[in-house]
């Protein structure tokens, strides 16, 4: 099948993971990892972009890597502040709404100024979203989500009986993006790490050996074709979604 007459994703997100390992391959330090990581990060914008998804959520920053040597996690927060500046009036121009998924309340003012900043700058882009997650765990999300519809029953603007997985949707990080249709894991591991877990609950999974400094323009295509060949059920069988194509 020729590339344009396949069904592309309209949601894909990413958990790019491998920096360190690519490194120490190479006898370089975790971090150099990351600065190649950078790299990979603008090509697949520009990927994603290029083929028409709608909106690109990439996993950067868990709630769980705060664990990490306390030298790796600033130069982490040093080169998102770096990308940041330096990345924001491209992906405006490039007509991208950008955003931060996660709880930003725990990086320095200066990051969250900026982060602010580049919302506000690319609010009413309409090309494609790039949402980045940062400090952010999918139990922390379900938890907050939790948290402000608690608040609304608290104030009589909600009722128990009310709440409903459409209320938790409004809540939820990501709501209003089209739903996550495919999910992609470079560097080899099988596993979620706490990422999307309620968006991901009919995501298709694309897992693959390639560490994400080496995660190119041809090896995300392969991962976005691949999607192609999937077929969705939804809990319905087979035959109904072939006697009933959308
Ligand atoms: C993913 O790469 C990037 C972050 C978690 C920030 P890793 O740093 O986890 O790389 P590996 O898994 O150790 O190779
Ligand atoms: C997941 O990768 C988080 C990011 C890619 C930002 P990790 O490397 O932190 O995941 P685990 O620890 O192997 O599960
Ligand atoms: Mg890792």
């Amino acid at each position: 099948m020729s590339e344009e007459n396949r069904k592309i994703p309209q949601h894909v997100a990413i958990i790019m993971d491998g920096n360190g390992r690519w490194a120490q391959s190479r006898s370089k330090a975790r971090v150099a990892g990351h600065k190649a990581g950078v790299e990979t990060v603008r090509s697949s914008v520009t990927t994603a972009r290029k083929l028409g998804v709608k909106a690109l959520t990439l996993f950067a920053f868990s709630s769980e890597n705060w664990l990490r040597p306390e030298s790796e996690v600033s130069v982490l927060m040093e080169l998102f502040m770096f990308v940041l500046t330096r990345e924001v009036k491209r992906l405006h121009k490039n007509g991208i709404r950008f955003q931060i998924i996660g709880d930003v309340g725990r990086f320095s003012e200066k990051l969250q100024k900026k982060i602010k900043e580049s919302e506000t700058l690319t609010e009413n882009n309409t090309e494609m979203v790039l949402s980045v997650a940062a400090n952010y765990g999918g139990r922390w999300d379900i938890t907050q989500a939790t948290k402000q519809v608690a608040e609304k029953v608290n104030n009589n603007e909600l009722s128990i009986d009310d709440i409903s997985e459409q209320v938790m949707n409004e809540h939820i990080s990501l709501n209003g993006l089209p739903d996550l249709d495919l999910l992609i894991r470079t560097g080899g591991d099988y596993r979620i790490s706490n990422f999307l877990l309620w968006q991901a609950a009919y995501a298709e999974f694309y897992f693959t050996d390639t560490l994400w400094p080496d995660f190119n323009e041809d090896a995300f295509k392969d991962a976005i074709f691949s999607f192609d060949k999937r077929e969705r059920r939804f809990g319905l069988t087979g035959d109904q979604i072939k006697n009933n194509p959308e």
